[in-house]
């Protein structure tokens, strides 16, 4: 099994960036860009943020997005609007405060010079993936099989074209409006088969990344997946996020993930 990184909660801050940009694209999803970030601020692929969404107390929760990316002292992060606070934040405007903790959570092994990794993401779940591309080593190679319902959700990927490195995009749509006409995972599936890869990463809904683990299994390949579990508090502390993994453990998302050991999951629960 990889050895995953640990929580790196003793760098995470709590500060207040500004919104530098929003940048639409379709179904409710948008780029939001943060700057004003506190000195020297950096991430490990896999780790998220803890955006508070609201300056009063409704809603109360942090919600817990992704890093995409840090750019040029831009933290980028990729959003999908599905209730109430996403759509606060997406209601937001460039000069507005947010406050964040973070960056939260356990991080995506790197992807080290001469290893190449199959990765699938679906929807929004690309953003940690990209993150991965954005900071594997050079020399380093991969595949990220991409899943999006329709191509106008298919952000900009020029940043991540990477002239050091060997990665190659494979699109999936459900309407056929850009690359596969079907699953990511029918792609991931496929590629799996060429046994060229030293593991497997994937995030995105929870059925999509169930059949990512079959396929992990079925090549006899490591894979580590970002579970989307609802959480509290962000640090390990409510309990608001506990799962059972498949050793019997109680697994507190947000320190002991998001990013796990697939083999670890109970993929067949809810
Ligand atoms: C580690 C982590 C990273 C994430 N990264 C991203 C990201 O990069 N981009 C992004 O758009 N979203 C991401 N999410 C999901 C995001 O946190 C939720 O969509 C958000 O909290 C929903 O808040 P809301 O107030 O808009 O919706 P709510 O009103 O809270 O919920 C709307 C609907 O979504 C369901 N829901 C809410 N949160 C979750 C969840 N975590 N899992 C399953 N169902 C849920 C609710 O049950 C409800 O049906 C991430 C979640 C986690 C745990
Ligand atoms: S969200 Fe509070 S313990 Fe994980």
């Amino acid at each position: 099994m990889p050895h995953l990184h640990h929580s790196c909660q003793e760098q995470a801050a709590l500060f207040q960036p500004v919104i530098a940009d929003i940048q639409d694209y379709s179904r409710g999803l948008f780029l939001l860009a943060l700057e004003d970030l506190p000195e020297g601020f950096s991430f490990k692929a896999g780790q998220f943020v803890h955006i508070r969404v609201s300056s009063s107390d409704h809603p109360l929760l942090r919600r817990p997005i992704s890093i995409q990316r840090v750019h040029q002292g831009r933290l980028e992060l990729l959003i999908r609007e599905v209730g109430v606070g996403t759509q606060l934040l997406h209601l937001s405007k460039p000069g507005d405060r947010l406050d964040v903790l973070g960056p939260l959570g356990t991080a995506f092994s790197p992807i080290q010079p001469g290893e190449r990794v199959l990765m699938a993401g679906g929807g929004v779940g690309v953003a940690p993936l990209l993150a991965v591309i954005d900071q594997a080593a050079v020399g380093a190679a991969g595949d990220l099989c991409y899943g999006v319902s329709t191509a106008s959700e298919i952000q900009e990927l020029d940043p991540f074209q990477r002239k050091d490195c060997f990665f190659t995009f494979h699109f999936s749509t459900d309407d056929g409006s850009r690359g596969h006409q079907g699953f990511c995972t029918d792609v991931a599936r496929l590629l799996a088969g060429k046994q060229v890869y030293n593991r497997i990463y994937t995030c995105g809904p929870w059925i999509m990344m169930q059949k990512v683990f079959e396929i992990a299994c079925g090549a006899g390949l490591p894979v580590e997946a970002s579970l989307e579990v609802q959480m509290g508090c962000g640090l390990g502390a409510c309990l608001g996020c506990v799962y059972q993994s498949t050793d019997g453990e109680f697994i507190r998302s947000c320190i002991d993930g998001p990013v796990v050991d697939g083999y670890t999951v109970e993929w067949e629960r809810a």
